[in-house]
């Protein structure tokens, strides 16, 4: 991890700290959260009580929704916040929910960890008759057991890696080459593990000279990217293309193969990596990492306007929501990628590309 835990200095390690009207001051380039409360009316109206039960803070990406989060159920924005960072601990994430539910908060917000393993939680929220709201990660549950979700469609992240890699070997004179690929896995359990393996192992099926060799979790850090790469470099002789599910065990792998004096990138075994996160676009702008393919990490904004919504009184319709994502590319080569009904265009990260991102 680079730059990431300097970046917050709000991480929460232990279960059970209460963030109680934590402002982080706006940085620049960030983009618009839910909109204020107007100031007449800051001081008359209750603020509405939020448990957030978020995953940890394993990666840049996860820091980047932890700001937005903070940033967005902040008591300038009229909302009150208990925040439990629940350190990829599944148990600890489903107590952390429990607890929201014996202090009765308004509403609940759960990033998922793992799909499995929320149905009687979920129910006691919804006989407690507090709404819960669910981010990024999906749930495996009763859909009536939550108002709605905002997040990542992560199968057609793993399709678009896919595709893009099909039409780059092609454009390379490779598209008949066998083609030995290791994936670094994310969390296992996670939907954004599951659907990225999903989206990509699809490709695989479809193309005979395509060879996966393994398929490992690294836990969505860059210490597990590395770690597994180490593996990969001692067991596998001949690897053309590693899948990394995030930036942050992207640069794990990189470093493993920068100490095993091993070629990547522009130069040799082709990456491909998801979130596209700034360190990360800076390694495809650097041509370290080939294509990354984004995650959008602000989600909460949505929810926030959602919960406005459900105050005054409005009904939520749509149950599943899923945030605009982009393609980039190192190269300039590839125009755009065709995925079952989508063409999606390739966005060739720039110094301009670079600077106007926002997380
Ligand atoms: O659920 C989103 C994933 O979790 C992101 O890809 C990863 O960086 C994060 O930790």
């Amino acid at each position: 991890m680079r730059s990431a835990f300097l970046r917050t200095g709000l991480v929460l390690l232990l279960a059970g700290i209460i963030f109680s009207g934590c402002i982080n001051e706006k940085k620049p380039n960030e983009p618009v959260t839910a909109s204020a409360i107007p100031e007449d009316n800051k001081y008359n109206e209750e603020l509405i009580k939020v448990g957030f039960a978020q995953v940890g803070h394993e990666s840049d990406w996860r820091i980047a929704a932890t700001d937005s989060a903070m940033d967005t159920f902040s008591e300038k924005n009229g909302f009150e916040l208990l925040y439990v960072d629940a350190n990829n601990d599944p148990e600890v994430q489903v107590n952390a929910v429990r607890s929201f539910i014996e202090q009765k908060v308004d509403y609940i917000v759960i990033d998922p960890i793992v799909t499995k393993g929320w149905n009687s939680v979920m129910k006691e929220a919804k006989e407690a008759g507090i709404p819960v709201f669910v981010i990024d990660r999906m749930i495996d549950c009763d859909e009536d057991l939550y108002v709605a979700w905002f997040g990542s469609d992560f199968k057609a992240e793993g399709e678009a890696a896919g595709a893009w890699l099909e039409a780059y070997l092609a454009n390379k004179g490779r598209g008949n080459d066998d083609i030995n690929i290791a994936v670094i896995a994310g969390t296992d359990g996670s939907s954004a593990q599951i659907g990225r393996s999903e989206g990509f192992d699809k490709y695989i099926a479809s193309k005979p000279n395509w060879n996966k060799l393994d398929e490992k979790d690294g836990e969505f850090t860059q210490s597990g990217g590395k770690r597994v790469m180490n593996e990969y470099l001692e067991k596998y002789d001949d690897i053309d293309v590693i899948v990394c599910q995030n930036d942050n065990e992207a640069w794990g792998a990189i470093d493993a193969m920068k100490t095993a004096g091993k070629e990547f990138g522009r130069e040799g075994a082709v990456i491909i990596s998801f979130d596209a996160v700034y360190d990360g676009l800076a390694d495809v702008l650097d041509g370290n990492i080939n294509a990354d393919f984004e995650c959008n990490p602000l989600s909460a904004p949505y929810v926030a306007d959602a919960i406005r919504k459900l105050d005054r009184g409005e009904q939520i319709t749509k149950k599943i929501n899923y945030i605009d994502e982009a393609c980039f590319q190192h190269e300039d080569n590839i125009n755009s990628i065709v995925c079952g009904r989508r063409t999606i265009d390739m966005i060739t990260v720039t110094w301009d590309v670079l600077l106007e991102r926002a997380y």
